[in-house]
This record gives C-alpha cells, sequence and structure tokens, in this order.
C-alpha cells in the first residue's frame, strides 16, 4: 500500500477536507433548513450539534481512515476483519452515491446561474421575476438535466487526474476567494433596507418553537455539512501523511466549515427580509434571494452588479465541485480497490449511475412532481434518506466503533501521533465517541420516531 497516493502539504490536507466540508451545504441548505425550523433556535441547537457531535466524529473518521490507509468499506475490513463492521463502510459508500445524485442537480443550478449572470439575464427584475424564472426553469425538463450531466461530467474529469493534482491544487486557490467574495456579501446584505429583520431571526431564538423536528434538521444538518458519517473524510484521511495533526485539522475544517455556514446565513436572510421574501421558501431560498442582493446593493453600478454576480456563482460551482469530489472520490476508491475495476472504470460507474438517478431527482422538481413517498419528491427523499437518517447513523456506528471496538492504543497512537503530539481535551473526546456522541444521537432518532 505505499504506492497510494497522499496529499503534498499540510495546508493541502486542510483545504481538500475543508473544500470536501464548505459547498452547498453551507450556502444553499443551510440556510433553507434554518428558514423551514425558524431561524436562530435551529442555529444555536446546529452549533451544539457541531461541537458535540461533529468534531469528535471528524476525529473518529480521520483516524479509522489513517490508519488504515483504505477506502471506507475496506478500512472496517481491515481493522474488524470477518465482521459485520464493514456494513457501516458499505452504508457510507451508498450513502455518498445517492447524495452525489441530488446534489449534482442543485450544482448544475449554479451552472445556470452562471450563465444567467454571465448573459446579463438578472438586470431590471424583480423579486417576483426571479421566483418565476426560478420556478420556470427548475421544472423544465431538459435544462437543469443537460447541467446536471455537465457537473457530473466536470466532477468526472478531476477524479480521474487523481488524487494530488486534482483535488488539492483547486481547493487551494478555491476556497480563500470564496471566503473573501462571501464576506463582501455580507456587507452588501446586511445594508439593504429592511435588512434589521432578517438578522433578528439570525439571532433571536424562539425556543418555543423547537421539536423533535428541529433536532433532526439540526443533527442532519451538522453531518451533512462537516461531509459526516459515510466515510468521506475517512477516505481524505486515507491520504493524510504521518504527521497530520488529526484533532487540530478537524477543529479547523470545523471552525471553516460553520463561519461559511453562519456568514451565508448573514447573505441571505437580511436579504430575503429586505425583499419580502419568505425565510421558509426551501431549496429555491438562496436562488431567489441572491439575484435580488446583487440588484439591490449594486443597482446604481451595473459593472458591480454583473461581476460581482458572475464572481459569486462560479465560486459557489467551485465550492460544489469540491465536494462532489469527494463524494466521487468516496465511491470510486471503493470500486477500484475492493472490486479491482481500474480507476478510470470505477470513476465512469459512479458518473453514469449518478447521471441515471440525478435525472429523475432533478425530473422530480417538475414532470415528476406527482410521484411522491410520504408526501416527499424523489429529490426531497433522497436529501431525507441520507441527510437525515444515514448520515446520523453513519455517525452513531463510527462512535461505537472507535469508542468500544478498535484498541485503545490504535486510538491514541493515531489522535496524539505515538505520543509526539499534545492533545488537552483526549480523555474528552474519547469520553464523548463512547457515551455522548450515541446517546445524543439515539435520543433524536428516538424522539423523531414519536417514542419519547
Ligand atoms: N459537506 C458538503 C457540503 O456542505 C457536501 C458533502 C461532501 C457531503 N461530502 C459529503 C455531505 C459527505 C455528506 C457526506 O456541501
Amino acid at each position: 500500500m505505499s504506492n497510494r497516493a497522499n496529499f503534498g502539504s499540510k495546508l493541502g490536507v486542510i483545504l481538500a477536507s475543508a473544500g470536501s466540508a464548505v459547498g452547498l451545504g453551507n450556502i444553499w441548505r443551510f440556510p433553507y433548513e434554518a428558514g423551514n425550523h425558524g431561524g436562530a433556535a435551529f442555529i444555536f441547537i446546529y452549533l451544539g450539534c457541531v461541537l458535540i457531535l461533529g468534531l469528535p466524529i471528524l476525529i473518529a473518521e480521520f483516524l479509522i481512515g489513517r490508519h488504515s490507509r483504505a477506502n471506507t468499506a475496506g478500512a472496517y475490513q481491515k481493522l474488524a476483519p470477518g465482521t459485520h463492521w464493514r456494513w457501516v463502510g458499505r452504508m457510507g459508500v451508498l450513502a455518498g452515491f445517492l447524495i452525489l445524485s441530488y446534489y449534482s442537480v442543485v450544482a448544475g443550478w449554479t451552472l445556470e446561474y452562471i450563465f444567467e449572470a454571465a448573459t446579463n439575464a438578472f438586470t431590471g427584475k424583480s423579486a417576483d421575476d426571479f421566483i418565476t424564472s426560478f420556478q420556470q426553469f427548475s421544472a423544465s425538463p431538459w435544462r437543469p438535466v443537460v447541467w446536471l450531466v455537465a457537473f457530473l461530467v466536470s466532477t468526472h474529469l478531476i477524479i480521474v487526474k487523481g488524487v494530488e493534482k486534482g483535488i488539492e491544487k483547486s481547493s487551494k486557490i478555491m476556497m480563500p476567494a470564496l471566503f473573501i467574495i462571501i464576506l463582501i456579501l455580507v456587507g452588501c446584505s446586511v445594508t439593504l433596507p429592511g435588512a434589521g429583520a432578517g438578522i433578528e431571526f439570525l439571532l433571536k431564538p424562539d425556543f418555543s418553537k423547537v421539536d423533535g423536528n428541529v433536532f433532526l434538521g439540526a443533527m442532519g444538518q451538522a453531518f451533512f455539512s462537516l461531509s459526516l458519517g459515510m466515510g468521506c473524510l475517512c477516505t481524505y484521511a486515507s491520504y493524510f501523511g504521518k504527521d497530520t495533526n488529526l484533532a487540530k485539522t478537524a477543529f479547523s475544517v470545523g471552525v471553516i466549515d460553520t463561519c461559511v455556514a453562519v456568514l451565508a446565513g448573514f447573505i441571505i436572510f437580511p436579504a430575503a427580509f429586505s425583499v419580502g421574501i419568505q425565510p421558509d421558501s426551501g431549496p429555491s431560498l438562496i436562488f431567489i434571494t441572491l439575484p435580488n442582493v446583487f440588484q439591490q446593493a449594486f443597482g446604481n453600478v451595473p459593472v458591480l452588479a454583473y461581476v460581482f454576480s458572475v464572481m459569486f456563482y462560479v465560486l459557489l460551482a467551485m465550492a460544489a465541485l469540491t465536494s462532489t469530489i469527494s463524494l466521487h472520490e468516496v465511491v470510486t476508491a471503493y470500486l477500484h480497490e475492493e472490486f479491482r475495476f481500474s480507476r478510470g472504470k470505477a470513476a465512469k460507474m459512479v458518473t453514469g449511475g449518478c447521471i441515471f438517478l440525478g435525472v429523475f431527482c432533478s425530473l422530480s422538481l417538475g414532470v415528476l412532481k406527482e410521484y411522491t413517498v410520504g408526501g416527499l419528491t424523489i429529490f426531497d427523499l433522497f436529501d431525507f434518506v441520507t441527510a437525515k437518517l444515514m448520515l446520523p447513523l453513519g455517525g452513531l456506528f463510527i462512535a461505537l466503533f472507535t469508542g468500544w471496538y478498535l484498541d485503545k492504543k490504535i486510538v491514541w497512537e493515531e489522535i496524539t501521533n505515538n505520543g509526539t503530539l499534545k492533545v488537552p481535551l483526549y480523555r474528552l473526546i474519547v469520553f464523548i465517541l463512547k457515551y455522548i456522541a450515541p446517546i445524543t444521537v439515539s435520543l433524536i432518532f428516538i424522539n423523531e420516531l414519536g417514542l419519547l
């Protein structure tokens, strides 16, 4: 296994992991979940989930990946040969495949918006126009499908180029650029007329509206946003070097990811309230509010409106790309290493399969709208099953595996790099993995089933 690829530098490690974590989950999914679940109270519970579930499980995934140096299913095979733990890895691969399928639909939308921004299609439109044009676009039977295919093919091309050249290099440029433009947009959004109501929505919690759904939503969002619970960061960690500080890397990724999500909230909600768009308008939220921000904030200087909107959608698409790469890599590495397909062939199977499922997800917002399961369209069903069931369940098992099954010596060696690092919260991390994380995830599930 010594010929396995590696990330080239420490910064590359952090940026590639953060590149996986930061994506549409932060900028698209976080605001609409927060909006659906009442704003500030959801955000507080979300932050709690990141701290007490997210970070420790992130460290656990890292150590499983780096110690085994294998794809996620192979990792359990190596660390727990002949046991059922490998199903945790397999479930992760399946989750990754399903997420990639519907995630690419939204990633495709960002390409449409780059195109619209670049051809000046936003100019002179009102808030209502943006709503109608998004609805028409997303329900159209072919346009979103074309973008979906374009996005998956781009992901495919980077994946076949390999780990260091493809993943690491692209993350190094895109991440800092995205962060800067987000800060500029926050500045624009909070100074719009009537933005105050949006800021209040973000900061003033109303805990009376909190129910089991809010907890499940916040937990699901924490897992989704951190790319957790399905072996994504486990697969990346298998490419880490021996001297990578796992706890510190996990902390950096958590902080970067959470900052981007909260800042995205500060772009979307002040803007939404300013033009009277409902915060609970669901997956369309950022696609109907953001074009407004560009028009209103820079209305007098059309050049700026043009430049910022094109740049923003380009960066959003790139953030999505670093995430789709990580999802694709999990499934590709699994097929390549477990079934001995060549990397190229494995990647083709993943891309083809995701295009197939993605088309159904995309059409379920238009012509296939009537086909629902438990009231959910195919698109919503994929989102629900993965983010709210499979990822937390995966996280629960990862915590149990690391806390109870795995040799304590391995855990200690990996977290402290064989005793060369001082990790002040070591005991707390292990305690959380053993008790707190499994109990919390179980309670949220039991509560959701209505048994509590
Ligand atoms: N975390 C990414 C985002 O926020 C999406 C993502 C990438 C993901 N890899 C994942 C989600 C693994 C869940 C599991 O956009």
